[in-house]
């Protein structure tokens, strides 16, 4: 089913009253059709999550192993419930966890209700759920009436958009609508964690993916367990990989290089070699003739700044016709730092 068809943009102006739009939307997935819509991290790819037709599309469309389970987005955490079924032990964790830091960035991977088709969730017994804080993802789940399942609207190990104009590039001509409401806040994926109880009986939270709600945030709130990413470097269709932690993903087209910003770097001979520089002024950046150099923090916004950035930067190097390789500098690993670095490192690895 690789007919092409016309993808309708149609875009948001947040200072309207923009509900006939979410209506639109909501027609649209209820039809069983795909809607690209924003939320404060990247632009997912939303289908109805209890349509599974709906949801072998986005599979489909996404090029993406059935392996990899979907989160599924609420309009409000009142609706936990209707997707997942909270166990007596961790019902105040998931309650605090939920006041802290829903509606925003923040996924927890719960047991399932069973209303929750199978293909959401890989077959697994866990839900990935998520309260976004963007008003056109909350709204559109709202005037459909069901939870949006939606991953980042990329093709499957490609670097997730942060603009409709990116969504556009990856999967135009494969779904009928996108919502452009400009580029997202957050600039990186969710921060994905499993609630549980420690070996003592403690509330904890796996960390499964690092994202725009850091460690030191949870801090003073509940402990946090590293999960160590399983070794896999490629996507396998038959090998039983821990979901979500292929070693290669987030992936430019072209290589990706990353250095530390205080040591030197010896290029080869008739490559060109872009420079992707945290704040531009580095060891790094003096010590080579770089074909270009791109900054991910050029004002005075530190990691915030750089986090929003990197996405779209790591895009634009890619379509970059005057440069072959992307040179990436480490950045610190504090706050929001963890996350990204967590990104480039899986942008880097082997394919
Ligand atoms: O910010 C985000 O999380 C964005 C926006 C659109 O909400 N979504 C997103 O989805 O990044 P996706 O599909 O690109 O990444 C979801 C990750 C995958 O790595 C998947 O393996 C993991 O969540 N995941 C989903 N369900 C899971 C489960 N039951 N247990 C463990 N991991 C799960
Ligand atoms: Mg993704």
């Amino acid at each position: 089913m690789d007919s092409v068809m016309e993808t309708e943009i149609l875009e948001v102006d947040s200072l309207e009253d923009n509900r006939a739009l979410y209506a639109k939307a909501a027609e649209v997935l209820a039809a069983g059709n795909l809607v690209a819509l924003p939320t404060e991290t990247v632009y997912g790819l939303g289908a109805d999550a209890l349509n599974p037709t709906a949801v072998a599309r986005v599979f489909e469309v996404k090029e993406r192993p059935s392996f990899d389970p979907l989160i599924v987005h609420l309009s409000s955490p009142k609706n936990l419930d209707q997707v997942a079924v909270v166990p007596d032990e961790l019902k105040d964790l998931v309650q605090r966890l939920a006041e802290e830091f829903w509606p925003g960035p923040l996924t927890m991977v719960l047991p399932r209700a069973s209303v929750v088709p199978d293909i959401v969730t890989s077959g697994l017994d866990t839900v990935a759920v998520r309260v976004p804080s963007h008003p056109v993802m909350r709204g559109t789940v709202k005037a459909l009436g069901h939870p949006i399942a939606a991953p980042s609207a990329n093709r499957f190990g490609r670097i997730s958009p942060t603009s409709a104009s990116a969504v556009m590039k990856e999967l135009g001509g494969k779904i009928e609508l996108i919502l452009d409401a400009g580029a997202c806040s957050e600039g990186l994926e969710s921060t994905i964690v499993r609630p549980v109880l420690d070996e003592k009986g403690k509330p904890a939270v796996e960390l499964l993916r690092e994202g725009p709600v850091t460690r030191e945030q949870f801090r003073g709130l509940v402990k946090v367990i590293r999960k160590k990413p399983a070794k896999k470097e490629v996507a396998d269709e038959n090998a039983p990989v821990a979901p979500g932690q292929l070693t290669s993903h987030y992936a430019p087209g072209k290589r990706l290089i990353l250095v530390s910003k205080d040591e030197e770097f010896q290029p080869e001979d008739g490559v060109r070699y872009g420079l992707l520089s945290y704040e531009g002024d580095s060891v790094l950046a003096d010590s080579c003739d770089w074909d270009k150099v791109v900054i991910m923090s050029p004002g005075n916004g530190r990691l915030a700044e750089a986090a929003v950035r990197l996405f779209a930067l790591m895009r634009q190097m890619d379509e970059d016709p005057e440069i072959d390789v992307i040179v990436a500098e480490e950045l610190p690993e504090n706050g929001i730092g963890a996350a990204m670095m967590d990104r480039l490192r899986r942008a880097a690895a082997k394919r």
